[in-house]
């Protein structure tokens, strides 16, 4: 019965992986998937990450099963760094990854509440509208980007939020959207809540690169403000970035009910969704974690790789700037400076983006975002000079 099948299109960033590995050129560069590289255009193990592996190697005794809800001191850290402190009305299980997490979120919509429709932005990460539309919603998009001025339409944005209605949710990106950079503004994340609660629809919250930004209190201002004032909430998160443990699939969902008592009958549904999915996580990464952040002097340290992370990010994008007009872009590319996280949306379109690839071995996601991580000191000349020759 596969003969009827036909081929699945690449996906429009992890393909690219294949695309870039395969080139034999030796000085293309990869700007593509969201990984973070160092000055070295290597993907480090964190020192924290490092320690805290050696203290698992040599005092855990036991490899048997987590509970469905995974590792519990994870799932409390996990609710300490999100929302600042362990709320009584937020349940978390660990998951596998943020896509993991954003996939239980998804199927208990779909299969335990009546949300029909989940309304993304437009752009969004493209695998938003995948998982979605896989768990059987409906997906509709809210306006959030102005190419022209490349910044955020607000004003666009709240009258397509306006005509969300009670039943129906929506999702954020709490920091560092994905692709474009542009984050809101306390006034901003007030009024679209001030809307929910007026409206009554459920906000969901995407949170994946949580430090990237301006640090990691100042990048979940806004998802606090909504764990306070709105009576439901979901949250995807992810440690894919932020403790550079991508390969160990280590995120959390969490729930967030009007009450102890309801938090709990919906985490018994969240559960049984696990349990028909894969049944409970894998323990590594999630150790990893809740080691560092229940650990002072480790957790420090982290602090500090991570900051240094974000600030190699900022001063790449201050350098791209700079070189791009000393080649002598036409351009005025001033606004990547003020994008937060990992990505650069560079208006590029998608012929020269292909131009890019192709006569210059130089890879970017087709929509024209940029992983400013993938930039060095070694690169950034070559990189700047083809972008100014397909402008
Ligand atoms: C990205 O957006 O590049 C990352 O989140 C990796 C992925 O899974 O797409």
């Amino acid at each position: 019965m596969f003969e009827y099948l036909t081929a699945a299109p690449a996906d429009p960033i992890l393909g690219l992986a294949d695309l870039y590995n395969n080139d034999e050129r030796a000085n293309k560069i990869n700007l593509s998937v969201g990984v973070y590289k160092d000055e070295t255009t290597k993907t480090p193990i964190l020192e924290s990450v490092k320690k805290a592996e050696h203290f698992l190697l040599t005092n855990e005794i036991s490899k048997s099963y987590l509970p469905i809800d995974g590792d519990i001191a994870f799932n409390i850290a996990t609710q300490q760094l999100l929302l600042g402190h362990e709320n009584e009305r937020a349940r978390t299980a660990q998951a596998p990854g943020g896509t993991g997490a954003l996939r239980i979120m998804a199927d208990f919509l779909a299969r335990k509440t009546k949300v029909k429709r989940v309304w993304i932005s437009n752009p969004s990460w493209p695998n938003h509208r995948s998982v979605f539309q896989t768990a059987g919603l409906e997906v509709r998009e809210y306006q959030y980007y102005n190419p022209e001025t490349h910044s955020l339409n607000f004003d666009a944005m709240m009258n397509d939020l306006s005509l969300v209605t009670t039943g129906e949710a929506v999702l954020f990106h709490g920091c560092c959207h994905n692709p474009t950079g542009i984050d809101l503004t306390p006034e901003q994340w007030q009024s679209i809540s001030d809307l929910a609660l007026k409206n009554g629809w459920l906000p969901l919250f995407d949170l994946a690169y949580q430090g990237f930004g301006q640090g990691i209190e100042e990048d979940v201002y806004g998802l606090r403000l909504f764990a306070q004032n709105q009576p439901e909430l979901l949250i995807a998160s992810s440690y894919s970035k932020n403790f550079g443990l991508y390969n160990e699939r280590v995120g959390a969902f969490t729930l967030i009910a009007t009450n102890s008592e309801i938090a709990d009958r919906a985490f018994s549904q969240v559960k049984t969704i696990i349990r028909a999915n894969y049944s409970n996580p894998p323990a590594h990464g999630a150790k990893i974690v809740s080691h560092i952040l229940n650990n002072e002097e480790l957790k420090e340290e982290w602090i500090n790789e991570l900051t240094n992370m974000r600030q190699r990010i900022h001063r790449m994008r201050q350098l791209f700037v700079k070189t791009l007009q000393d080649k002598g872009a036409s351009q005025d590319f001033s606004f990547i400076v003020k994008q937060n996280g990992m990505f650069s949306f560079s208006g590029l379109n998608e012929e020269q983006v292909l131009k890019l690839r192709n006569d210059y071995g130089i890879y970017i996601v087709n929509s024209g975002r940029i992983n400013v991580a993938g930039m060095t000191l070694d690169n950034m000349s070559r990189l700047c000079e083809s972008i100014v020759k397909v402008l």
